[in-house]
């Protein structure tokens, strides 16, 4: 157990809650009074602490800031009805962070410093925790190689932290995708499964064009034939054509293994839809169009939840759909969030009480 390293806690003086609105506040742009950080050196996790929330002081010549050994996670917090503070499924997000870390040549971090780590800080700031529906606390984990050198190589030192930013939506209406044929996101054999910053940097100019056209967001599509749809944007995707729900399979690594998506897989069975997990091509979602069998198209991710779509461009061709028709995605996000919200027996196990 952490307590074995003793956690040192600084606490604010003074706490910043009463000055946010925890009402309609936007994704990502307030966080909480602490933070945890640690440093990796000589082979160990010390220096763990947790401490007031405050700027970093770095050497400009941090490796990270040249060569993106960085990675990250997003976790949610919620609280039930009693106000008792819960995570979903921090382990898993904890697996799936020490997978992109061995891919970035970075440390593993041990599972007492991320999620033991995590649960006393959430602890510290719980007043934090939104209770507006579709408001959660956001938990950001997150790992850079912190050695002061610009020579290409893995470095010694590394710093873990998380920050805690309470949060509503991040697509709020149904959105608009442009499928995308030029530019790759990944590819097999590159770093497509891990939770890389530079994955998310490499999108921004793709993103940037497909606004510029007046989408939301791309649909990317495989880097090889630009024939297999992959993900959307900071999304995994699924397709309701006719009684099942289809989701692009992980076996060739160039999709982020998600843990909202792996939910929505349990959920949708249990809804009684028959969920395959395997290669679709744009070409197999403009023919279930066609024939009238193409019903719904969402996204799922911590941030993004579950998020309509409701039009799809491919080429010239453009498929619409009329959201306010579905079944699946709003009934999905409604077992999603009775579980989250603790108004629904947690059946799987998925709340880590704090
Ligand atoms: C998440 O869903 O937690 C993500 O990582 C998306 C984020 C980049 C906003």
């Amino acid at each position: 157990m952490i307590a074995a390293y003793g956690i040192p806690v600084t606490r604010v003086e003074r706490s910043k809650l009463h000055d946010i609105p925890l009402e309609n506040i936007p994704f990502g742009k307030y966080f909480t009074d602490h933070m945890l950080e640690a440093d990796y050196e000589n082979g160990e996790w010390k220096n763990i602490e947790i401490k007031p929330y405050q700027p970093l002081l770095l050497s400009p010549s941090v490796a990270a800031l040249h060569y993106g050994q960085a990675i990250f996670e997003g976790i949610k917090a919620y609280k039930d009805k009693e106000g008792n503070p819960f995570i979903f499924r921090p382990v898993d997000n904890y697996k799936r962070f020490n997978l992109s870390a061995e891919r970035m040549q970075m440390p593993t971090v041990p599972r007492e410093l991320f999620v033991e780590g995590m649960r006393q800080l959430i602890d510290l700031d719980k007043n934090w925790i939104p209770e507006k529906d579709d408001h959660s606390l956001y938990i950001r984990p997150f790992m850079f190689s912190s050695d002061e050198l610009i020579g290409v190589r893995p470095s010694d030192t590394y710093k873990f932290m998380i920050i805690l930013s309470p949060t509503g939506p991040y697509y709020v209406a149904p959105m608009r995708i442009y499928v995308e044929e030029h530019y790759s996101r990944a590819a097999p054999g590159g770093i497509g499964y891990a939770k890389a910053a530079g994955n998310y940097g490499a999108s921004m100019l793709v993103t940037a064009e497909a606004k510029k056209k007046g989408y939301d967001q791309v649909l990317w599509t495989d880097a090889l034939e630009h024939k297999y749809v992959q993900e959307i944007g900071t999304m995994n995707v699924f397709f309701i054509i006719g009684d099942k729900a289809i989701t692009p399979d992980l076996t060739q690594g160039t999709i982020l293994a998600g843990v909202t998506r792996e939910s929505a897989v349990t959920l949708l069975e249990e809804m009684g839809y028959k969920v395959e997990e395997r290669k679709i091509s744009i070409d197999e979602l403009v023919e279930a169009y066609q024939a009238g069998s193409l019903n719904e198209v969402f996204g799922t991710g911590t941030a993004a939840t579950i998020s309509l779509i409701k039009e799809l461009r491919y080429k010239d061709f453009v498929m619409n759909f009329d959201v306010s028709k579905w079944e699946a995605a709003p009934e999905l996000k409604k077992r999603l969030n009775d579980i989250r919200q603790s108004k629904v027996i947690d059946k799987h196990g998925w709340m880590y009480k704090v």
